[in-house]
Order: structure tokens, then sequence, then C-alpha cells
């Protein structure tokens, strides 16, 4: 009988497939034991002519399912390592970067941190209040009578709770102010407010920002030079503004600012409508009737009092023609600012 351990091959050869990890090492493999010139196979088959005819046959099948077997485990191998580089990601080094975004501070942040600065540097505080309010603070104690147009349930949001409303303004936090430190005061507070108003210029929920001064022989002068200075600080240049006699319940007398328009500088443009000045907001001079109400004496103290509103001075500022994009969150809209 012939004298090949075909079985110590088999086991030779699987050792050393195991440790093959890459298609060279599987090449190298291959040609060892299947390589037509002198792999291992080939040698075996080169002995047959020295066997038996008997032999010959049986020698012959074994070696030729050993080449199988050796054949199909080594491409069952290439097919593993393929499928394992095939597994990790490719990478594309000319790709350009991907752009990392950064966040930015809200338009409507920017301008209110702004207006707080300048007030600050003036001297002023910041004051807060509730945004869910009740009807005292709203209105009453604002002199704003039950029947007032600004009571109507077609402006305020009234909740379920307890006659609570949210606040349509921010005038409530001088009151809720000058309740708890009376008089001297000089503060500002800027803020959250709701109204039923929508259009392109009003938004259901929108920012003020009060201003409040009483002490002894505050004037109306007192209140124009501070609004001039303000606007002259917040839009860097020498505005000017004009009183327009108005109402507000909690003001006598009461007027509405006009800014000298900052887009044409007065001679006239379409976002001043054509007029030179574009309306800012409401002040006057605090109602002794207020003054009662918070128990400071109107006899010994005067004050003024302002509004503005932030959404109004940003669209201004921006040059945005609706108030709507502040609040849509809109990512092309806010990396602008
Ligand atoms: N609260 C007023 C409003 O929302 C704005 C306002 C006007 C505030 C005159 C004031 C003021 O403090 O004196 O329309």
């Amino acid at each position: 009988m012939y004298n090949f351990d075909l079985e110590n091959i088999k086991r030779e050869f699987q050792i050393e497939l195991s440790k093959a990890s890459s298609e060279s090492d599987l090449f190298e493999l291959k040609g060892k034991f299947i390589g037509k010139k002198r792999g291992l196979i080939s040698e075996l088959l080169e002995k047959i002519p020295s066997l038996s005819q008997e032999e010959r046959k049986v020698f012959g099948k074994e070696v030729n399912l050993l080449k199988k077997f050796f054949e199909s485990e080594i491409s069952k191998s290439f097919d593993n390592i393929q499928k394992k580089k095939s597994s990790i990601p490719k990478m594309d080094l000319t790709l350009p970067g991907r752009n990392l975004f950064s966040g930015k501070i809200h338009p409507l942040s920017q301008v209110r941190e702004e207006i707080e600065d300048i007030f600050i540097s003036m001297g002023y505080t910041i004051a807060s209040g509730p945004e869910i309010e009740d009807p005292y603070h709203n209105f009453e104690a604002l002199n704003t009578p039950e029947d007032h147009p600004s009571r109507d349930i077609q402006d305020t949001f009234y909740l379920d709770v307890e006659n609570m409303l949210l606040r349509t303004q921010t005038s409530p936090v001088q009151i809720r102010s000058m309740e708890r430190k009376k008089a001297p005061i000089k503060l500002i507070a800027p803020g959250r407010v709701f109204r039923r108003d929508d259009d392109v210029s009003h938004s259901p929920m929108f920012f003020q920002v009060e201003g409040l001064v009483v002490d002894e022989s505050i004037t109306m002068a007192d209140l124009k030079g501070t609004l001039l200075s303000f606007y002259r600080k917040l839009f860097r240049r020498e505005v000017s503004i004009r009183f327009r006699a108005s109402y507000f319940p909690f003001t006598e007398p009461s007027a509405e600012t006009d800014l000298s328009c900052v887009i044409c500088g007065g001679s006239g443009c379409s976002v001043c409508k054509r007029t030179g000045w574009l309306e800012v907001g409401g002040c006057g001079m605090v109602d002794p009737k207020v003054f009662e109400f918070v128990g400071i004496d109107p006899e010994k103290y005067t004050g003024f009092a302002f509004g503005l509103g932030i959404d109004r001075i940003a669209m201004i500022k921006f040059g945005i023609d609706n108030i709507k994009y502040f609040l849509e969150n809109d990512i092309k809209f806010l990396e602008q600012f």
C-alpha cells in the first residue's frame, strides 16, 4: 500500500488556513497546497505512475477529494476577507468638510440685551413680573376701567382659572414694582406679552420693554431726553424723535413717540411710508391716579413711563418686514444675525 499520510496534510492545511488573515496569506497557502507547479497536491499526483493499478484508483480519488476540499476552504476564506473589507466604511478624502453650525443668540434676544445694556448704563435696574396676571395689575391699577376697549375679550386672552389672564402689556410690572418699592424708582421691564392679534406686524405673542422713572420733579423733558439718547445709542446715529399727543389710561399727558426714519434719514421711503417717521412706542407722565393705586404721594412725586416693542425695533433695525419670522425658528433666517 502507498505511504502518503493525506490526513496529516489535511491537518497541516487547516492549521495554516486558520492563521491566514489576509489575501496575500491565502495566495501563499493556495500556492503551497494546490499550486499547479509546486503545490503539494501536484506533487502527490506526480507519484501516481509509481503506484500499482489498484492503488492508483483509490489514491487518485482521495487526492482529488482533498484538492476540492482545499479549493472550497480557500475560496470561503477569500469571501470572508472580502466581506470584512466591505463592512469598513469607505472614506473619500476629497469630499469637502461638513459644516459645523454654531448656535447664535436669537435676534430678539440680541435687541433685548442691547436695550438692557443701554438703560443699565443710564442707571436703570431690570425688573420682571408674571406673564399670567390678574385684571387688577394688568388693567385696574393702570387706571383702565372695566369698559375700556383694551379690556375687551377681543384683545385679551382670559384663562379659565380664577379670572386670570395673559398680560397684554408689560405695564403691570410698573404697578408691582411701585407697590413693592414705592419711590424713587428707575427701571425697565422687558418681557413677553399676549394679545388676540395676528397680521404681518402683529403676533399673538410679542415682546415689550416697559420703562418707569419716579422721583421728585421728574418732567416730560426728562422723558424726551431719555428716549432721545436711548434711540441714538441703539441705532448709533443722530436720529431725532417727536412726540404726538395720544391717550393711555395710565399716563397724562400721553404721547406716541416717532423716530426719524433710520432707513432714509427722514426724506421718505417705503419703510416709513414716505412720512420720514417711524412710530416706536407710547409714553407719558404717570397719571396721579396710578400713584394713588400703589400708595405713592402724587403731590410729592412725579414720574414718566414708556413702552417699546422689541419685535418692532428689531424689525426696523434688521429691515425685516414680517414679525412672524422671529418665531418660525427657520435656521436660514436665524443664522443671518
Ligand atoms: N402699555 C402700552 C401698550 O402696550 C404701551 C405704553 C404706553 C406703555 C405708554 C407705557 C406708556 O408705559 O407710558 O400699548
